[in-house]
């Protein structure tokens, strides 16, 4: 190549940088935790779709759920040398080993959707995460208001047991009950943010309740699980939505044809792009030695009837969910 030609080539490869897709040369790991529930497919279909927009190669681990799968995906990625690692941590507990070996190879951390102990904060970089502490208070308000005074009894289905979003949920919804002596939670167990368990879970507590006559609401700490519950009590004969309140969180496309079917009735959002802004934070890291923030924060909005359900369903139904 003549020096015209090398001059000409290295303007246009300058002006694809500032105009195009940011280009960072990293391979990125992630421990994702597996595929239970619709929030969480979206979540990898959008990290794909993020880490191709920043040209980063990125290699995904789907540990089924289980926590020994994660920490032998995290020792794989060490092995490999990747530039960083992303952590959707299944339970809180349990890290603090294979997050020093990462360290050790100075290779980053970043936690997605959840959080681990906070003895392990200087474990990893920055958690990408929403206050699921809020999320809960925000469905227990909504709840208050809405019965307005009445007696209202609630069973709860519970995320995973030790996953930090279930402890936060469970903590913010009775925050937000806390001062309505009329909403009382009467029975509460996990359905593990499944949809199958969701509705196994409350197939139990309608036949508890008197076929479900003493249940006044729903409180499931995800979508996938209150569609689960939706259909239980339907085949049980109850009209949810109308007899039976729900309140749930995640916004997943399902819960909005509910809503619009009038079988459900509010749900917070929780954004199924956390690996966006953790991409943002590993570069700026890697090429500027910019520190992130210890927690970076997405948005919960709540959902209900009013917001025009069918809109919203359709926004979302393509997006990986
Ligand atoms: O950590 C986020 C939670 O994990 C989502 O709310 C739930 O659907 C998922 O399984």
């Amino acid at each position: 190549m003549n020096l015209r030609a090398l001059l000409l080539a290295s303007a246009v490869s300058g002006a694809l940088f500032s105009f195009g897709a940011q280009a960072a040369d990293m391979t990125i790991g992630f421990s994702q935790i597996g595929s239970e529930s619709g929030w969480r497919a979206a979540e990898t279909t959008v990290s794909k779709a993020e880490a191709a927009k920043r040209n980063i190669t990125f290699k995904i681990a789907d540990a089924q759920q289980k926590q020994e799968n994660q920490i032998k995906a995290i020792r794989s990625f060490v092995a490999q040398g990747v530039d960083a690692i992303f952590l959707a941590p299944v339970v809180a507990t349990g890290w603090d080993s294979v997050l020093k070996e990462a360290q050790e190879a100075k290779i980053p951390v970043v936690l997605l959707d959840r959080d681990i102990d906070p003895a392990g904060k200087d474990l990893y970089l920055t958690a990408v995460t929403s206050d699921s502490v809020h999320e809960g208070k925000v469905a227990g308000e909504w709840l208050v208001k809405t019965v307005a005074g009445k007696p209202c009894n609630v069973v709860e289905l519970q995320g995973t047991v030790g996953a930090s979003v279930a402890t936060n949920r469970k903590k913010g919804f009775e925050d937000g009950i806390a001062g309505a002596s009329n909403v009382k939670i009467v029975r509460s167990q996990t359905g593990d943010f499944t949809r199958a368990k969701g509705k196994e879970v409350m197939e139990s507590f309608i036949k508890a309740e008197g076929g479900g006559k003493n249940i006044c609401a729903v409180y499931a700490h995800n979508d996938d699980m209150m569609v689960g519950a939706i259909q239980a009590m339907k085949e049980a004969g109850l009209k949810p939505g109308t007899e039976v309140l729900t309140v749930s969180i995640d916004a997943v496309p399902d819960i909005f044809k509910a809503m619009a079917a009038g079988e459900a009735n509010a749900t917070v959002e929780l954004t199924p792009n956390m690996a966006g802004p953790a991409f943002d934070a590993i570069i700026a890291f890697k090429e500027k030695g910019t520190v992130p923030p210890k927690w970076i924060q997405t948005e919960s909005k709540l959902y209900t009837q009013a917001d025009n359900p069918m809109a919203v369903y359709e926004s979302k139904k393509d997006l990986g969910y």
